[in-house]
């Protein structure tokens, strides 16, 4: 990565994150991270159906995205901060792990992907398919729906 690539990865995860670290832990915090994530995937997903061109610049983006917001995203569940929200699973405090391991293969899929940035449509349709099976695993396990 050169330098402007940091700076850049820099500058996107302030704007990203800033708004939310005086609130770590809480339930609008995690929130507007898995916003973000979501954001990028929505993105990523409407250039592999066709409704947006191809961009590869987009691809980027959302790619930066992902790896830098999963990698920061269980940060938001430090020990005591398991009350007060609905939608996060308990057993997400009692599985931290498991559950830090599951952010981290997203990060992880998502870097891979940027490294080899897929070029087409369907290459990115293939991308959505490896970060899809980490966003429904995880949410089937630790995310309850409202
Ligand atoms: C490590 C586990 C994990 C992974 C991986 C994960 N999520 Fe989530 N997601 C959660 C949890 C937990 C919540 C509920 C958070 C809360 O309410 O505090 C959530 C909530 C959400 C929400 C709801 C936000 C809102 O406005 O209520 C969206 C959208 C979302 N995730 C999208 C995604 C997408 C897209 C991916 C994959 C690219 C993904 N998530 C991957 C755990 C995960």
């Amino acid at each position: 990565m050169n330098w402007k690539a940091v700076a850049a990865a820099a500058a996107m995860a302030g704007i990203a994150f800033g708004s939310v670290t005086a609130a770590d832990g809480t339930h609008d915090s995690r929130i507007a991270l898995m916003k973000q994530i979501g954001g990028a995937a929505g993105a990523l997903g409407a250039i592999a159906k066709g409704t947006k061109p191809y961009d590869a610049e987009a691809v980027k983006t959302a790619l930066t995205t992902i790896a830098a917001t999963a990698k920061v995203f269980p940060d938001q569940f430090k020990p005591g901060t398991e009350t007060g929200d609905q939608e996060a699973s308990p057993k997400i405090w009692e599985n931290m792990d498991d559950f830090k391991a599951r952010a981290a293969k997203l990060s992880a899929d998502a870097e891979t992907a940027l490294a080899q940035l897929p070029a087409d449509a369907a290459a990115v349709g293939a991308t959505v398919n490896t970060l899809g099976a980490s966003c429904g695993g995880c949410h089937k396990a630790y995310r309850i729906k409202e």
